[in-house]
């Protein structure tokens, strides 16, 4: 079934990588292997399980052109990929200026390059926030360290009542994830803040906008879902880890482009055929030919 969404969808896969150094000299990290298959893939695949169809694609000028080589149109995957530079790191928020002739009328969901959401309850929580046509949905997640991350406070009844960005001393362990849903009030809101002491236009302070409107929508995933945010060396290897356990113990993978764009109805039998017989000699074409022949 075809399916409409107007919801644009951004990834943001630019930044220095300095945290990872030097495997990010010379190679940027949203296009490091996690796994068998490209770090990207991973948030691409959030996006079109969330139904987004345009997709725009934010990288340094030095790796635009390997984004291309790995990408293309997105027309394999049933998808249209724009690509945008930002010129230095100024901040997640940022993607919403680059992008706003994309953007253009609608709402639009930004997923950070280096997120990972797995679990089962993903869509259910995602497609409701996909169907908001006013407000913010952003999702809280429970974690051992959340100094590292934004952190949301709630009140007694569950309702967001405060956010900071990287506290030293965090309110709660609820971190907010890398994924966020607006709507098209986002980029006068973006083009209202004010870059941080550490020089960003920090998403965080677009949040707190949307939450002083009172039109924030904290979402929490709950314990049974993996949150993977791969901004260290462990947290790189560790989702390597995570993904082959699940995807060996499963036989099914996690983030097959081509497997969800047939799935949704934007590419044919016969392009998914053709897809698995390109790339048949490894395990990601073997899986596509493994699956054409149950449907
Ligand atoms: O991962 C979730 C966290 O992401 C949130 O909890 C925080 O509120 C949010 O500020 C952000 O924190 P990080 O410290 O993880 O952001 P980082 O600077 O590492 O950037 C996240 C990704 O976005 C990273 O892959 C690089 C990319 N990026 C970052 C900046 C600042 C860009 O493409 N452009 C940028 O200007």
């Amino acid at each position: 079934m075809q399916m409409t969404n107007n919801r644009k969808g951004i990834v943001l896969a630019g930044g220095s990588g300095s945290r990872l150094y030097p495997l990010t000299l010379a190679v940027t990290k949203q296009l490091m292997p996690v796994y068998d298959k490209p770090m990207i893939y991973y948030p691409i695949s959030v996006l079109m399980l969330s139904n987004i169809q345009d997709i725009a694609i934010i990288t340094t000028k030095n790796y635009l052109s390997n984004f291309k080589n790995l990408l293309g149109s997105g027309s394999q995957f049933g998808v249209n990929f724009e690509y945008f530079v930002q010129e230095k790191p100024a901040g997640l928020a940022e993607a919403f200026l680059i992008t706003e002739k994309f953007i253009n009328k609608e709402p639009v969901c930004l997923i950070l390059g280096d997120n990972i959401f797995y679990g089962q309850g993903l869509k259910d929580k995602i497609l409701p926030a996909n169907d908001r046509k006013e407000g913010a949905t952003i999702f809280g997640y429970q974690v051992e360290n959340p100094s590292r991350f934004g952190v949301v406070e709630f009140d007694n009844n569950g309702k967001a009542i405060s956010l900071e960005e990287k506290p030293d001393i965090p309110k709660s362990n609820f971190a907010i994830t890398g994924l966020y849903y607006y709507d098209n009030e986002v980029i006068e809101i973006a083009k209202s803040i004010k870059p941080s002491a550490r020089g960003e236009l920090e998403i965080t302070d677009v949040n707190n906008e949307y939450l002083n409107r009172n039109k924030l929508k904290v979402e929490d995933f709950g314990r049974g879902f993996a949150w993977l945010d791969m901004g260290t060396h462990d947290s790189l290897l560790e989702a390597s880890q995570f993904i082959k356990t699940i995807e060996q113990q499963q036989g099914l993978k996690v983030g097959c482009l081509e497997e969800i764009g047939y799935r949704n109805g934007w590419i044919t039998l016969n392009n998914l055929v053709q897809s698995g017989e390109s790339l048949k000699h490894t395990s990601y074409g073997k899986y596509i030919i493994k699956i054409t022949s149950s449907l």
